[in-house]
């Protein structure tokens, strides 16, 4: 399949492909997102064959109005609308009870619930309208590979496997929505920390739970796509975290065993170290964690054709964005410190 690449302008040639059962990629405002009918079986089906997803891994389905949430989800409470009152449209995904025999059966994975959302970008919700229907849409990705936050990684991984890529500038957050279930019980949990911090959630609807990594890895995982590799580049990933005096000694032991060294970090460091490392990508100004969220996947796959062999990545205070931030690293680096 030739992948088409596709402006704004086009963008009636974007829903024209969904309608038809194809792939699209578009962008939203934390990832790109692949999209599909969240109502055709085997549109959905191409996502997962696009991206070489696990197929116990549901989709999040994205909706560009408030009363779509009734026609596919049920038992919405008060703690929900408050929510969808507070964030949306903007990087919140709800789970909900789902409406099954609305939604094709792929995008739940056989689970009772559903993820659900409103992107908040021009492109996502015009596309959504022109469409006609709810897009089933995970990030567009390959499996395992940081998540795309250009139309340009997007084709990195997957020109020739999806119908169009619709490309509408970079995608602010940088990663992905915060996801808040609200059927376990009467404390809403966080399974997945992102685009709006715990503290704005806790605002909102007061005390919240946010579900352990370690918990995520075992198949009982809350969201099942939290057990699987994740972010991954294709260099050896350590995370460094203490004094930046420290930065300096551990490039040089690395540098004496042959690695060519690469470090993601604020702008301070990476000036400071740039005359020993042999490449770098900066975070922005220091302790900026928004900065540093936004930019973390686009520094996961800067490295590729540097040479360098081994990255040492900033870690930041798990506080805002700091949160969300630490969880894809740490997943990024399976776990290792340096
Ligand atoms: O920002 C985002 O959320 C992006 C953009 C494109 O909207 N989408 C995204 O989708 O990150 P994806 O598929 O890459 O990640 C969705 C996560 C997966 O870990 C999946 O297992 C989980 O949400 N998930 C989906 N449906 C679920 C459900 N019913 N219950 C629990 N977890 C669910
Ligand atoms: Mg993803």
């Amino acid at each position: 399949m030739k992948t088409e690449y596709l402006s704004m302008k086009e963008i009636e040639r974007a829903a024209g492909w969904i309608q038809k059962g194809e792939t699209v990629a578009f962008q939203t405002e934390t990832v790109y997102g692949l999209g599909a009918d969240a109502t055709n079986k085997k549109a959905v089906q191409k996502i997962y064959q696009a991206k070489g997803r696990p197929s116990d891994n549901p989709l999040i389905i994205h909706v560009a109005r408030r009363a779509q949430v009734l026609e596919y989800c049920e038992d919405i409470s008060p703690q929900a609308k408050m929510l969808m009152d507070a964030f949306w449209p903007g990087p919140l995904t709800l789970i909900l009870k789902a409406q099954k025999n609305k939604l094709a059966i792929p995008v739940t994975a056989g689970l009772d619930t559903v993820g659900i959302r409103f992107p908040a970008t021009e492109a996502a919700q015009k596309l959504i309208r022109l469409a006609g229907v709810p897009l089933a849409a995970p990030s567009a990705n390959t499996s395992g590979r940081p998540s795309p936050t250009t139309a340009h990684h997007v084709l990195h991984d997957l020109d020739g496997k999806i119908a169009a890529v619709l490309d509408s500038g970079p995608a602010q957050v940088g990663l992905e929505s915060t996801i808040v279930d609200l059927t376990a019980g009467s404390v809403p949990v966080i399974l997945r920390p992102g685009g709006i911090s715990r503290e704005a959630v806790e605002e909102v609807v007061g005390p919240v739970s946010v579900s352990k990594p370690d918990l995520q890895k075992s198949d009982i995982a809350k969201a099942p796509g939290m057990k699987y590799k994740h972010y991954a580049p294709d260099e050896d990933l350590f995370i460094v975290d203490g004094p930046e005096e420290d930065w300096r000694e551990k490039i040089l032991d690395l540098k004496d065993e042959g690695q060519q060294v690469g470090i993601i970090a604020n702008e301070d460091l990476t000036a400071e170290l740039g005359s020993i490392i042999q490449a770098s990508y900066s975070l922005g100004r220091k302790g900026d964690a928004e900065s540093a969220a936004s930019r973390l996947f686009d520094a996961l796959r800067h490295f590729e054709k540097t040479g360098v062999t081994v990255i040492l990545a900033e870690a930041y205070p798990e506080t805002g964005l700091g949160l969300a931030y630490m969880n894809r690293l740490d997943k990024a680096a399976d776990h290792r410190y340096l």
